[in-house]
């Protein structure tokens, strides 16, 4: 049996400090860290958009805002994970290269709705317009709140250029062009416009 009066030798030194204790751990987790996390910006699987990917036209990026704005992420993820419950579910489970243009990205953890990972193409149009409206037209069971004053709300095509601009500097490659039209391509579109075409193309970069 160790002497309890010895002097702390080795781990028993650090273990006694608070001090060597608080910076060895802080030192642990920095390199553990940088090692594992410096890697991923540097590979092309997670820092390389998927061969379908665009970046969103004006009005898709119009429906994004709205998106955020009205808090959606509170209830819905935006990431299939690969589990076989997920993908038997939602489809392909969300790969990294999906998400290269999304300046914040929306993958949320809160599930109170589904995921809308890809919900892109699986409603038409006008089922997302009346399930906006009033979820519990179409989902009787529904406790989704209904957004019904998106229709009248209209984009102000200024707003746009500007938002581009931005995205570009931290870049998503939209051309000189495209900035310029993009006021003209939202002119008398709504805010239920906007968010349906957001809506209608998540996850549809990824042709399985
Ligand atoms: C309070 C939680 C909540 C909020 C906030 C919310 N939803 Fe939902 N959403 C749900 C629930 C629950 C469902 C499932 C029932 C249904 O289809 O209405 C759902 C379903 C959906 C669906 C159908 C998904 C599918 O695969 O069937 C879409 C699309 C959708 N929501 C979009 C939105 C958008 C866009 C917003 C923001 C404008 C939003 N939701 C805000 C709870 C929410």
């Amino acid at each position: 049996m160790a002497n309890a009066h010895a002097p702390a030798t080795g781990h028993e030194r650090i273990e006694t400090s608070n001090f060597l204790m608080i910076v060895l751990v802080l030192l642990t987790v920095i390199v553990g860290g940088i090692v594992e996390i410096v890697p991923l910006f540097f590979q092309r699987s997670t820092t390389q958009a998927v061969e379908h990917l665009k970046p969103y036209s004006p009005l898709q990026l119009a429906g994004r805002d709205v998106y955020i704005r009205e808090g959606c992420y509170n209830c819905h993820s935006q990431m299939i994970r690969p589990l076989r419950a997920e993908t038997l579910r939602y489809g392909h489970y969300s790969v990294a290269g999906e998400f290269v243009y999304d300046h914040p990205f929306q993958w949320g953890s809160k599930r109170t709705g589904p995921d809308l990972a890809r919900v892109g193409g699986k409603y038409s149009d006008e089922w997302h317009r009346l399930h906006l409206t009033n979820p519990r037209d179409l989902v009787p069971e529904s406790n989704m709140p209904a957004y019904a004053w998106l229709s009248a709300a209209t984009l102000d095509p200024k707003e746009l250029a500007p938002r581009m601009r931005a995205l570009r500097a931290v870049g998503v490659p939209y051309t000189d062009d495209e900035i310029a039209k993009a006021g003209a391509e939202v002119q008398g579109k709504t805010e239920m416009d906007a968010v349906v075409a957001y809506l209608q193309v998540l996850g549809t970069a990824l042709k399985p």
